[in-house]
């Protein structure tokens, strides 16, 4: 492991640790609410902190991207930037539902080098880097050998904060249940980009995404021989927000099967 990904790891930990301990008294939280079903709680605040605490006292010369602190410091010459979020899936854990994570990526000149997600209540780490394949604790990950929708099962995420996407996302989920899949919505999308790089699931899609939630579980897939790209089958996903990956037969077939589905105002 590098000495950077050492840095991630120990962040992800400290932070998954954290939540997992404050999980115990949930009812202590204060929670606000940031925009129409998006809830942040003082966990999301403090889990941030202890990340980019360590981040900062290892790297102070790198620039940051967190969702509750937005972007801090430039980006220097050497182009490297923290990509962070610090509970992905706050939904489920304000409602003590066991299924969330750290997100912790790190891009260089725009390349993402280390992603790591970290789910504290299974004690599963999941580490990429780039070139050098990816980990689950100590088992080497591989994407599922899955080559058909039908019989996959696809992972995915429904537009509850934004609703400009329901109505082109109800048609891609009504195409992709009539392919034959089984389709789950867990609620962290980077643990499900983690989970299709485990070959737990064979592909997924999600429209209206953030960087922090999908820059880690990327590499984890693309390290793990998967593919993925934004919905349009381009390489400007982190830009779009707009996500599908699977095995590299299961994320063409969803590429097919979805485009035809997509409004004209999505962005390519
Ligand atoms: C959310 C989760 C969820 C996805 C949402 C994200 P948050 O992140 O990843 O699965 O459907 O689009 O915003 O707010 O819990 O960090
Ligand atoms: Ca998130
Ligand atoms: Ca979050």
């Amino acid at each position: 492991m590098s000495p950077l990904t050492t840095i991630a790891v120990r962040a992800a930990r400290a932070a998954g640790d954290f939540l997992l301990r404050t999980g115990e008294r949930l009812h202590e939280l204060r929670i606000e609410m940031k925009g129409p079903n998006d809830f942040v709680s003082d966990a999301d605040r403090e889990a941030e902190r202890r990340i980019v605490d360590i981040i900062r006292r290892a790297y102070p010369d790198h620039a940051i991207l967190g969702e509750e602190g937005g972007a801090q410091g430039e980006v220097a010459s050497h182009g490297a930037r923290w990509i962070i979020d610090p509970l992905d899936g706050t939904t489920n854990y304000l409602h003590g539902l066991p299924w969330y994570s750290v997100s912790i990526a790190l891009e260089i000149k725009d390349r993402l080098e280390i992603g790591v997600v970290y789910d504290p209540g299974r004690n599963e780490l999941f580490v990429a880097e780039r070139g050098k394949g990816a980990r689950l604790n100590d088992r080497r990950l591989r994407a599922s050998g899955q080559a058909k929708l039908a019989g996959a099962v696809i992972g995915t995420g429904f537009p509850f904060k934004s609703h400009q996407h329901l109505d082109a996302y109800t048609e891609t989920f009504k195409a992709v249940s009539r392919a034959g899949c089984a389709i789950r919505r867990a609620g962290s999308a980077a643990l499900d980009l983690a989970y299709v790089a485990a070959g737990r699931f064979d592909g997924f899609w999600e429209l209206g995404l953030q960087p922090w939630d999908m820059a880690a579980g990327m590499l984890l897939i693309r390290e793990a021989g998967g593919v993925v790209t934004d919905i349009r089958g381009g390489d400007r996903a982190m830009k779009t927000g707009n996500v599908v990956g699977g095995t590299l037969r299961v994320h063409q077939a969803l590429l097919d099967t979805i485009k035809p589905h997509l409004g004209a105002d999505l962005p390519a």
